[in-house]
């Protein structure tokens, strides 16, 4: 008899793949032939995570710190993160609040499964995160994706949410600066978001993972008003990436609810990555996170007007993260095929706009400048050479 293959269910009809994985599948066998490629499609920082959190990382394994901490995280580490909002972004935040979670991403999946089912609408971003509509969809709810441009620096307005929101509209999600546009929202334009949820009786979530990474203007975090979710990581300025270890700072009357559901969904994030993260708020790596961060600041302010030279349309000045959403449309109608083209004959990768949403996503590229300035420079050599062809 031959086997019955079980059902899928319905939703992963609609759980898209990353395109980039098929860039990046063919960068690695073009390696593997011996070409070499220069990885600008990968949303990690190439550098290594600070010695002194590894070590710390270290100790806590040997120490045998193996096991389950509580759901809502150390509570010496949910202390330390609300000292790093008094700290950094001068809010004062209550531990009580913090919840470390697996990520960013399970502080996503965790608030989105609080507040949002079948039938319910999630207003977000296009182009945006591409998971955020997957994990809408995971929770059987609706990502209701905006289309947005350079008008408004690629971040939602509250025009935008008036135009887009309905009786059925949970939460209003927000990243600042914006994967894939390093863009980021204006103060005052997220305050009269905030009112406006408020005022309705929607939730406010704002991603703040690449806030450290802020190069120009005021890095301003949404923890100000205490009703906010907001949503931050270990991944990114912290250089933490696979430690897997991020947080949440939720409204108070939202904890109970939240403790449940982290019990049931990952019973708590990872124990000794949870240790190591201690090590990351002292003096000494906090200065050489910011040393990091000038790097990053130094690669942008080369590529920028790099690109911008050389016909790439970058109308907003990314404000932080690690990416340019460049127009590529003066050199090609499709971004994806001009993607292949630059990797199969430049030997760059980057992500085609396909990742990040439906809006015009053939006229982008991401470029990520996740490696070293002189690779960014080799690369725009190599750019030149494939533009004249
Ligand atoms: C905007 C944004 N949010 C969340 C995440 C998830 O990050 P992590 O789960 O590594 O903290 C990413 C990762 O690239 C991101 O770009």
């Amino acid at each position: 008899m031959s086997p019955i293959r079980p059902h899928t269910a319905a939703r992963m009809e609609n759980i898209a793949p990353f395109h980039v994985m098929d860039i990046l599948a063919r960068a690695q066998a073009l390696q593997a032939a011996g070409r070499d490629i220069i990885h600008l499609e990968i949303g990690e920082p190439d550098f290594a995570t600070p010695a002194p959190i590894v070590e710390a990382g270290v100790v806590a394994l040997r120490a045998g710190h193996t096991h389950y901490t509580g759901a809502l995280g150390l509570p010496v580490l949910r202390e330390a993160i609300a000292d790093f909002y008094a700290a950094r972004w001068q809010v004062a935040a209550d531990p009580a609040r913090v919840i470390v979670t697996p990520g960013a991403s399970g502080a996503l999946l965790l608030t989105l499964g609080l507040l949002a089912g079948p039938g319910d609408e999630v207003l977000m971003a296009d182009p945006g995160y591409p998971c955020n509509r997957h994990f809408a969809r995971f929770c059987e709810a609706r990502a209701v994706t905006v289309p947005v441009d350079a008008a408004s620096g690629f971040q939602l307005t509250l025009n935008l949410i008036e135009r887009h929101a309905s009786p059925a509209t949970r939460a209003v999600l927000i990243a600042s600066p914006s994967n894939p546009t390093g863009t980021a929202i204006a103060a005052d334009e997220l305050a009269h978001i905030h009112d406006w949820c408020a005022s309705h009786g929607v939730a406010l979530i704002v991603d703040e993972i690449y806030l450290a990474l802020t190069y120009d203007g005021s890095e301003h975090s949404a923890a100000r008003w205490d009703d906010v979710f907001v949503i931050n990581s270990f991944s990114k300025y912290f250089l933490m990436t696979g430690w897997r270890l991020g947080w949440l700072l939720a409204p108070a009357w939202a904890m109970d609810d939240l403790e449940r559901l982290a019990q049931n969904l990952f019973l708590a994030a990872p124990t000794p990555a949870q240790h190591a993260a201690l090590a990351a708020f002292a003096p000494a790596t906090l200065a050489e996170l910011d040393a990091r961060k000038a790097e990053l600041r130094e690669r942008r302010d080369f590529l920028l007007p790099a690109l911008r030279e050389r016909g790439f349309i970058i109308p907003t000045q990314p404000q932080g993260a690690f990416y340019i959403y460049a127009d590529c449309s003066a050199h090609a109608d499709d971004s994806f095929q001009f993607a292949q083209a630059l990797l199969e004959q430049a030997g760059i990768a980057v992500t085609p706009g396909l990742d990040f949403g439906q809006h015009q996503p053939q006229r982008y590229l991401r470029v990520a400048y996740t490696q070293p300035l002189p690779r960014l420079i080799q690369a725009i050599a190599r750019l030149d050479t494939f533009l004249k062809k």
